[in-house]
């Protein structure tokens, strides 16, 4: 199979030329051009390659075309060396991830004219590390992987009912108890787990993660859950608890009953920490959640009212921080505040109405992009939740279908959620091989025909295997489940 038939996601278009150029396995290609995008694309190289720069090596040179879009890029390999334009950094980070994918495990590359852009300027992921702490190294390794498909998102999701993992220097609590349960309730077919599950990220660490991210591409958004799923806030700071009687009510593990008080000191301390994570992130966006608040979370109050107006004093808080708001798509019901960007994840109807009353719309469509429920009819599901997202449904999924204002949808987003996925190695065998699908559905276009797929994702399943990174096999027996964890 040649290498051009291998790339993922598919580029918008490939056309081969005669010959090939050897790289030199050894990393150390020589990058130059324009300085900008030269020390992006070379710093990618690197991250893979490893190696400083050798005089030595055939030509990589870089140049700037602002007629190109955005994140798009031209690659031009000959026999005698590599020409990349781009208009912006990011497009000369996607042209050295294709030129790796091209140079495979021995360094050479087919001759070929490759030019391509990608469809969504969003094309994210987002990890649950509140159900379970996940290590910083591993969430490096995660970023990582998503750059080389053109992924260029990642929502942190930092707090739930289940933990609080952002060190907070104002209110310590959250993370020193917020940040500690002791025990885990799995909802369904996996025993209960009688140790305790601790842990936070240092600010410091959050920091790093950024600056590592974004050097390969990868904007991270914080998100902080709020006013529901808001559970280990409440157990850290009780006095912010709308209905303190309502802990009894539910299990951490299922849809909560509780919500925070928004009392004006309730306020004070959501600001503190509006402040804290501007602080540590440099997303344009911060997300605070705002999905699944009960119907009486406030007792008598009309709910829905009292959390359109939160949304609100939201949006304002963040703006007046240098931010946008981002919400998951029932935190703006019942608003007008076109300004939000909508995480859409109550099926593709949420992204349809979403989009159509004006705004900028994210399709994290539930089911077929919730990458926590099983990927196969054969496949143990642990959650019992009876969904199934197969990496074939990912591809034919389209964002947007049947969508009256395709300009409002920016992108796509899959979730990790790991109420069942307690190890990085769970969670990557849940990601892979469907994250590819939506890279390639996010990037390039879905509906590709599954059987044309195949190769290119086979090859990046072999690229995943010599990384290191799990992934749910090809074929697998009935009643496949990885082995069991930890
Ligand atoms: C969600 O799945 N509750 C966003």
């Amino acid at each position: 199979m040649s290498a051009l038939a291998e790339l993922l996601p598919m580029p918008t278009s490939v056309t081969p030329g005669s010959g090939t150029l050897s790289l030199g396995r050894d990393g150390g290609w020589a990058v130059a051009g324009d300085p900008e995008l030269a020390d992006a694309a070379a710093h990618v190289l690197q991250e893979w390659r490893g190696g400083p720069s050798a005089a030595a090596a055939p030509l990589i040179e870089v140049l700037q075309d602002t007629a190109l879009p955005s994140e798009g890029y031209e690659l031009h390999v000959t026999t005698d060396g590599v020409r990349i334009a781009a208009a912006t950094p990011d497009g000369a980070r996607w042209a050295a991830h294709t030129l790796l994918q091209l140079a495979g495990t021995d360094a050479v590359v087919p001759a070929c004219e490759i030019r391509d852009a990608p469809r969504f300027a969003w094309r994210g992921a987002l990890i649950d590390v509140a159900r379970h702490m996940m290590p910083l190294e591993w969430l490096y390794s995660l970023v990582r992987q998503l750059s080389a498909v053109k992924y260029n998102r990642l929502q942190l999701h930092l707090s739930d009912d289940e933990g609080w993992r952002f060190e907070s220097r104002l209110h310590p609590e959250l993370h020193r108890i917020g940040g500690r349960r002791p025990r885990t309730d799995f909802p369904n077919l996996r025993p209960a787990d009688e140790h305790p599950h601790v842990g936070w990220y240092s600010q410091e660490g959050l920091r790093a993660l950024v600056e590592y991210a974004r050097a390969l591409g990868v904007r991270v958004i914080p998100e902080i859950s709020m006013p529901g799923h808001a559970g280990a806030w409440q157990r850290a700071m009780p006095q912010l608890a709308a209905r303190p009687e309502a802990f009894g009510e539910s299990s951490p593990w299922r849809v909560p009953q509780q919500a925070l008080s928004l009392t004006p000191e309730c306020l004070v301390v959501i600001a503190d920490v509006l402040d804290e994570l501007v602080d540590v992130f440099d997303s344009p966006w911060i997300h605070t959640g705002g999905d699944e608040v009960a119907a009486h979370a406030w007792g008598t109050e009309n709910t829905r009212a009292k959390q359109a107006r939160f949304t609100g004093w939201l949006l304002d808080q963040v703006q007046s921080r240098g931010r946008a708001l981002a919400v998951w798509d029932e935190a703006v019901e019942g608003t007008d505040l076109p300004a939000v960007l909508v995480t859409a994840w109550r099926g593709h109807e949420a992204v349809r109405r979403s989009a159509l009353e004006g705004h900028h719309t994210i399709a994290a469509t539930h089911p077929v992009l919730y990458f926590d429920h099983p990927q196969h009819a054969d496949d143990i599901d642990v959650a019992g939740s009876g969904w199934r997202s197969t990496w074939e449904d990912v591809l034919a999924y389209d964002a947007l279908d049947g969508v009256e204002r395709p300009e409002n949808v920016v992108g796509s987003q899959c979730q990790l959620w790991t109420e069942n996925l307690p190890t990085p190695r769970h969670v990557e065998v849940a990601a892979w091989p469907r994250a590819a699908a939506h890279a390639q559905t996010a990037w390039a276009h879905p509906s590709h025909d599954p059987t044309t797929f195949a190769p290119a994702l086979s090859a990046h399943l072999g690229r995943l295997d010599r990384d290191g990174v799990a992934h749910r096999p090809f074929s697998a027996l009935p009643g496949w489940w990885l082995p069991e964890p930890r």
